[in-house]
């Protein structure tokens, strides 16, 4: 080996070189991505953020360099001093930017050597997931993956200018502090100096980003951290971060076209695509009618209609009964679908059941008219004006759930989306923004029997709903929205009550009783009597959008070091046992028996 010298240091990124540089000496530091030797003559593909270059080791050229190319392995690590040139007539690579050009070597460091690896880093390579990430800082060299990484400090910085250009003020809010209700658990942080003590770290800065409004900061933008103990998906990771905003003196119009600025921005600069302005709106009862998601994938239509008046009178016993409780009747209908076989509608019932369904209707467009095993329940009045409404041709199939809302709409928003994509029918070059409006100020708890804040309890109801909270609550609207692209939900916001009585008024409502309000977030309620400025906010998912602009599938993917499904980090063991002695400290007695 090689000790690096101050002539090994880099002139230029493997990846950069360009028929421009012919001629020039250059010095490249990179690892060895593939050794070819084609008697004598040595071909090494070097390898570095920025991409690939051919180096060619030459007996003739330098011997030295020679002598030492016979010992190279792939992930070797190399200083190599040469001459671009041309690649001979017949030897170009289109498929690399670097393909026109070679470095001839002169001379050659080996500045580290390397272990067999475990796994090639060519990108059709087809390793398991958990070796990848036991073995990250190999996964993480290869070309694709550096590529989303670049993309995604691209984003981030493009977010910051934003913000920086539009007054915002960057604040850091801390991580060792008390539970912020989001929604998950939290993950708790044992006090050593105050033995019994816990601290809580954020699932999201709220409570800190709405004191600073108080604080009369004005114009608040972080990119943080947040963590929640809650069930991992693909789209979901333990410690994800944030692109955190609130503003004073505003209404929802203004945190619109702010973000519909940050938007256009951040899709100019990292995708080069243009953002059309304003972003369509639609209310929450709007988006769960048509798609049964409150975050819907625009990009296709299959919308979903209500066929309860039609469909309960008479007829299907099932049906009149499910409306006559106050449930719907509702569905889809799928284009070219009319000749599917029991099996295929057997597995569309599998996948409307996930939903909560208890069975899925069908009906065939025939030139006739409606095939079915129901049709001889209903009358031909009612089964032409379905064919009618449901718009089908001879040959598409009409899917049908009959259940409460919400289950009509788990099932027909799930078995919209499976078709959708099964049939083609989504575009994937097509970016779909989309506000989703008026989400409902309350849920109701079933287990709980008590109401409970469908975002969060410092959420402002409508003006207009305000009323109806003494008498309707799960009626009143919020002042509470979400960012939709292509079916994900990248962000969601909210204006924020900053009127101490409205506030009481909510607890009163989600049956915190006063006392346990103060010692939840008392800090804040007394912050309200102090001059709290009407004020609003949002968050994105800044891992989603990045997974999202990258073609990813996983958070995992655009996450440097993710956590499993389990929340483990392969590579370092995390979370591990600690000493009895640190536990002693920390006044913690662990109850689980050790593992023999
Ligand atoms: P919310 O809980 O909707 O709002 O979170 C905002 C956005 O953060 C992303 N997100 C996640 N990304 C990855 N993994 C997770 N586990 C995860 N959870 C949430 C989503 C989501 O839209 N304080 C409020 C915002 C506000 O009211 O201003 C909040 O945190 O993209
Ligand atoms: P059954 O009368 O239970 O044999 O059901 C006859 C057909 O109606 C089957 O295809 C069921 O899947 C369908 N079905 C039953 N219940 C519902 C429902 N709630 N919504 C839609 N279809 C249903």
């Amino acid at each position: 080996m090689d000790a690096f010298l101050p002539e090994h240091k880099r002139t230029i990124y493997c990846g950069r070189i360009r028929p421009e540089h012919v001629g020039k000496e250059v010095v490249l530091c990179g690892w060895v991505h593939r050794r070819r030797d084609h008697g004598g003559l040595v071909f090494v593909d070097l390898r570095d953020r920025e991409g690939l270059v051919q180096v060619v080791i030459n007996p003739e050229g330098s011997a030295e360099a020679h002598a030492k190319a016979d010992a190279l392995r792939v992930e070797y690590v190399l200083s190599v001093r040469g001459t671009v040139r041309r690649r001979p007539p017949g030897t170009e690579n289109p498929s690399l930017p670097t393909g026109d050009v070679e470095v001839a070597a002169a001379t050659l460091a080996i500045l580290n050597e390397s272990r067999p690896i475990p796994f090639s880093l060519d990108e059709d390579s087809d390793v398991a997931e958990n070796v990848r990430l036991k073995y990250r800082y190999l996964d993480l060299r290869r070309p694709s993956i550096q590529a989303m990484f670049v993309r995604r400090a691209r984003l981030a910085r493009a977010v910051r200018e934003y913000f920086f250009e539009n007054g915002f003020l960057e604040v850091e809010t801390p991580v060792l502090t008390k539970s912020t209700p989001e929604g998950a658990r939290d993950y708790l942080v044992p006090s050593r100096v105050n033995p019994g003590m816990f601290y809580a770290l954020p699932q999201s800065p709220q409570l800190f980003k709405q004191i600073l409004m108080m604080a009369g900061y004005d114009r608040y933008a972080q990119i943080v951290k947040c963590f929640r103990d809650e069930d991992l998906r693909a789209d979901r990771q333990p410690e994800f971060t944030q692109i955190d905003v609130e503003m004073s003196f505003i209404d929802r119009d203004d945190i619109f076209t702010m973000m519909e600025g940050l938007m256009a921005r951040v899709f100019r600069e990292v995708l080069d695509v243009t953002v059309a302005r304003p972003i369509p709106r639609m209310g929450y009862r709007e988006a769960m009618d048509r798609f049964g998601v409150d975050k819907p994938d625009t990009r296709f239509a299959l919308e979903i209609a209500d066929y309860t008046g039609l469909l309960s009178a008479a007829g299907f016993r099932v049906f009149s009964e499910i409306a006559a409780k106050g449930g719907v009747i509702r569905g889809i209908t799928v284009p070219g679908l009319a000749e599917s076989s029991r099996s295929e509608l057997a597995a569309l019932e599998e996948v409307a059941k996930i939903g909560g369904a208890a069975g899925l209707a069908w009906f065939k467009a025939t030139d006739k008219g409606l095939a079915s095993p129901l049709a001889k329940f209903f009358k031909e009045e009612q089964l032409a004006a379905l064919r009618e409404k449901s718009g089908a041709k001879a040959g598409d199939l009409i899917l049908v759930v009959a259940d409460t809302f919400d289950v009509a709409c788990a099932s027909l928003g799930r078995l919209r989306l499976h078709l959708g994509e099964k049939l083609g029918m989504i575009d994937k070059s097509l970016y779909h923004l989309l506000w989703v409006t008026d989400f409902p100020l309350l849920e109701w708890d079933k287990e709980e029997k008590r109401w409970s804040a469908m975002h969060h309890p410092f959420t402002a109801p409508l003006d207009e709903d305000l009323p109806l909270l003494a008498t309707d609550p799960g009626s009143v609207r919020a002042k509470a929205y979400d960012m939709v692209l292509n079916g994900s939900e990248i962000g969601g916001g909210s204006i924020r009550i900053h009127r101490k009585d409205v506030q009481s008024r909510m607890f009163q409502l989600l049956d915190i009783d006063p006392d346990a309000a103060r010692l939840k977030f008392g800090f804040l309620l007394e912050a309200l009597e102090f001059g709290a400025p009407p004020h609003g906010g949002i968050a994105f998912g800044l891992d989603r959008l990045a997974m999202i602009f990258s073609g990813a599938k996983s958070l995992r993917d655009v996450i440097a070091f993710p956590k499993t499904q389990k929340a483990t980090c392969l590579m370092t063991d995390a979370p591990s046992m600690v000493d009895v002695e640190q536990l002693r400290e920390l006044s913690i007695r662990v109850t689980v028996p050790e593992k023999r």
